[in-house]
């Protein structure tokens, strides 16, 4: 295997200390580091220090003349495999979220065409503030990964999430990413996944649609396309970026999901996240349909096609593992088993989207997987989680499948 190696950003907290065990950590395990220390980090930590430990040259500014003469930014971003910027403070996280580069580091950030694992620090109260969370979602909704804040007594005084993660948690979450990337047990194999909600049209202004967020659709398809897989992802309405690696087929309504992803087919899986309309307006008008005296007691609707049961029952071109989603409020996992045996598909993935559960457009999902052989409950975990380890039961069925 070839050496990995990370580009490290640290950042001006008091946690860039533990960023000098961080680069000893990743040495320990063969992952060699380049380190960008920013103004605010060096008056933590200096660039001496950093520099005996990565072995090299420790990169302090962007205007430094002989450093854009040796290796420029945009090269430093990019000769790594992966960017980790820890102590990810507010102030740099806020910088690649809004496209604003001010020094070496917001530049490198910006210029790199490399995935960026974020390990945040701060005050808890940072941490909760509105805007720190709102550039958190920005940079996830771009693809970044996050490894903590954990939670504990901090350097402030002050008890709740905020603090930086461990340097042992951070060097396993780099080569948690380098497993993921190298795996490649996918590699050759088609997979078609849907996701996100549909909208039906009503009239030029108004739309029947559901709470989906895609954010779990999105991430079996970046986990399985980490894997190697060739990834067609047709995505009703979101505001999510493309993931890595994936073709991306945007659509509005059910029946336009229906057609393009059944013309994605032939896959040898096929996965059906997607929150579909069930129905859709009769008949939508090209007008803007006014309140008229007397109301509008009822909108006729009539029913969209079943995409998941239409792969199911393909003659022809069946993928060869069909996986279903069921969310559910009630009787979850009899709901599921009798939706899976409905729609003939191998596997249903339940989840509990009851109101209050924060399943629907949150970070976190628990979910169930139910087959012919039976099921299996998963803890409570992100969905980034939650999709990297449907992807590795995916790619094992299909071996089992293949002896
Ligand atoms: N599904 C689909 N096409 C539809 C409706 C649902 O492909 N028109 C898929 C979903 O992507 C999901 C599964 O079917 O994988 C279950 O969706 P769900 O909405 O829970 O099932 P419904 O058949 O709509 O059942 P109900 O709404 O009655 O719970």
């Amino acid at each position: 295997m070839t050496t990995k190696s990370v580009l490290l950003i640290i950042a001006g907290g008091i946690a860039a200390y533990k960023s000098l065990e961080l680069i000893r950590e990743l040495s320990k395990r063969g992952i060699r580091t380049q380190a960008i220390l920013t103004r605010a980090g060096a008056e933590f930590i200096t660039p001496l220090s950093v520099g005996s430990l990565t072995g090299g040259k420790c990169y302090t500014d962007l205007f430094d003349l002989t450093d854009e003469a040796e290796m420029g930014h945009i090269e430093l971003s990019r000769a790594a495999d992966l960017v980790v910027v820890a102590p990810a403070t507010a102030d740099l996280l806020s910088k690649p979220a809004n496209g604003v580069a001010g020094d070496l580091a917001s530049t490198a950030l910006l210029a790199t065409d490399k995935p960026v694992l974020y390990a945040p620090a701060m005050n808890v109260r940072m941490w909760t503030h509105p805007g720190v969370q709102r550039n958190v979602d920005i940079l996830r909704k771009d693809g970044a990964l996050f490894v903590g804040p954990d939670e504990g007594d901090m350097a402030c005084g002050e008890y709740g999430p905020g603090r930086m993660a461990e340097p042992v948690e951070i060097a396993n979450a780099v080569e948690a990413h380098f497993a993921a990337m190298s795996d490649g047990r996918l590699t050759g194999r088609h997979v078609v996944v849907t996701a996100g909600p549909t909208h039906e049209p009503l009239d030029p202004v108004r739309y029947i649609a559901n709470r989906s967020s895609g954010k779990q659709g999105y991430a079996i398809a970046a986990a399985l396309a980490r894997l190697g897989a060739r990834v067609t992802l047709v995505s009703g309405p979101t505001d999510l970026s493309a993931p890595p690696g994936v073709d991306i087929i945007r659509v509005q309504t059910a029946r336009e999901m229906m057609d393009r992803t059944m013309g994605a087919l032939p896959a040898e899986v096929a996965i059906c996240c997607a929150a579909v309309a069930d129905y859709r307006p009769e008949i939508e008008t090209n007008h803007k349909i006014k309140k008229e005296r007397g109301g509008l007691s009822s909108i006729p609707l009539t029913e969209n096609p079943d995409i998941l049961r239409s792969i199911s029952s393909l003659d022809v071109g069946r993928p060869e593992l069909v996986i279903g989603f069921a969310a559910e409020t009630d009787d979850i996992l009899c709901n599921a088993d009798a939706k899976r045996k409905r729609k003939g598909c191998d596997w249903i993935v339940a989840n509990d989207v009851s109101t209050g559960t924060g399943t629907m457009g949150g970070e976190n999902n628990s979910v169930t997987i139910l087959s012919e052989a039976g099921e299996e409950s998963w803890e409570n975990m992100p969905k980034a989680r939650v999709a990297d380890r449907l992807a590795g039961y995916i790619a094992d069925e299909l071996v089992k499948r293949a002896c």
